[in-house]
């Protein structure tokens, strides 16, 4: 059932208060005519799948800087596309982004397909993301539903149940309140609500445009909702990385295998994560860098010890390429790496 009376209270709220993002189309631009560009749209919302929107804004307007349209993008070299993604990452996510503008640029002429179905049979294009782009950028009455958007539907119709089992339920909640008209607004909306009003642990229920029809509100458990189930602990993985300069200043790097984490990533040549096992990658006086990288992935906590070494001009890796110094940018390295070269530029330097 739709209830377009909770849908244009939203739309009300946000005319007044929607949030001013680089790539997006205030409700003002909308309501005069001017349509979101779709490579915009697509291209932040798969940035803001890894992060937050204050995050997104810097490589966001780099990004579209660099390459202002789906046909540049999808003409860009791929190590440059995953050195502007370092920082971000999950680095699937920046291959899945070219394979994409290819599609796009090949398959279609640079235009995005205008509807939910058409967008996800394009490369790395979920259901979210192809949600996204048919409502914000086509106006088609598409139900987003992001975590800001679940935690808003379980507290106003109060579900009970935990998530991640209780998705297909708030997905059927948030669809019966998807207007016909303004399926744009109306998604960045319920998004922005959640983000800015309908927070995690003290949501201000006093502003709220749906504080009336809120049960949770309604029953003194806002805060409580949406329940979660407990997640298991992430174990914690154990590694090394080896840090070698040439006398040259050259430093000793190698390009990581396509698959697995960090795919195609530029790295320090390291031992396997299962405590450390594997050969240096050349002989060398290798040194202990007095300090390690801890980083958390999505499914483990991991340390990384960090041995140094100078190295003279005949050294012969047995794994990477020595990089010229000019050549070297911290920047091109995802952030464990670069976790790592801020130690061993330290140690490196000290010695
Ligand atoms: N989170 C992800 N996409 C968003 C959008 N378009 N507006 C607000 N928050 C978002």
């Amino acid at each position: 059932m739709r209830d377009g009376g909770l849908a244009d209270d939203l739309l009300t709220w946000y005319d007044r208060n929607a949030r001013v993002m680089p790539w997006r189309t205030g409700p003002a631009a909308r309501a005069a005519g001017e349509r979101p560009d779709p490579y915009r749209v697509w291209l932040s919302e798969v940035m803001l799948q890894q992060t937050t929107v204050a995050a997104v804004r810097a490589f966001f307007l780099r990004f579209t800087a660099r390459w202002p349209d789906v046909t540049a993008l999808a003409a860009a070299a791929d190590a440059d596309v995953m050195a502007e993604w370092a920082g971000l990452g999950y680095y699937a996510r920046a291959r899945n982004l070219l394979a994409c503008a290819r599609a796009v640029a090949a398959g279609h002429g640079g235009r995005f397909p205008s509807t939910r179905d058409g967008l996800m049979r394009l490369p790395g294009i979920g259901p979210y993301t192809a949600a996204a782009i048919a409502a914000i950028a086509f106006d088609e009455p598409a139900t987003v539903v992001d975590g800001n958007v679940e935690r808003v539907m379980a507290r106003l119709y109060r579900v009970q149940t935990p998530l991640p089992g209780a998705k297909p339920e708030l997905m059927r909640l948030a669809a019966g309140l998807t207007p016909l008209r303004r399926a744009g607004d109306y998604a960045q909306a319920v998004m922005d609500l959640g983000a800015t009003i309908c927070t995690p642990r003290s949501p201000a229920c006093g502003i709220c445009p749906w504080a009336g029809a809120c049960a949770a509100r309604a029953a003194g458990v806002q805060a409580d909702l949406p329940r979660k189930t407990v997640k298991p602990a992430k174990p914690p993985r154990a590694g090394r990385l080896w840090i070698a300069r040439r006398a040259d200043g050259a430093l000793l790097l190698e390009t990581r295998p396509d698959r697995g984490l960090l795919g195609g990533m530029l790295g320090w040549p390291g031992s396997d994560w299962d405590g450390g096992g594997g050969p240096a990658p050349v002989a060398a006086d290798w040194r202990d860098a007095g300090a390690e990288v801890r980083h958390t992935f999505t499914h483990f906590h991991l340390r990384l010890g960090i041995a140094v070494a100078d190295v003279s001009l005949a050294a012969t890796p047995i794994r990477g390429a020595f990089l010229p110094r000019t050549a070297f940018r911290p920047s091109d390295l995802p952030t464990v790496m670069r976790k790592a070269w801020d130690i061993a530029a330290g140690a490196l330097n000290a010695a």
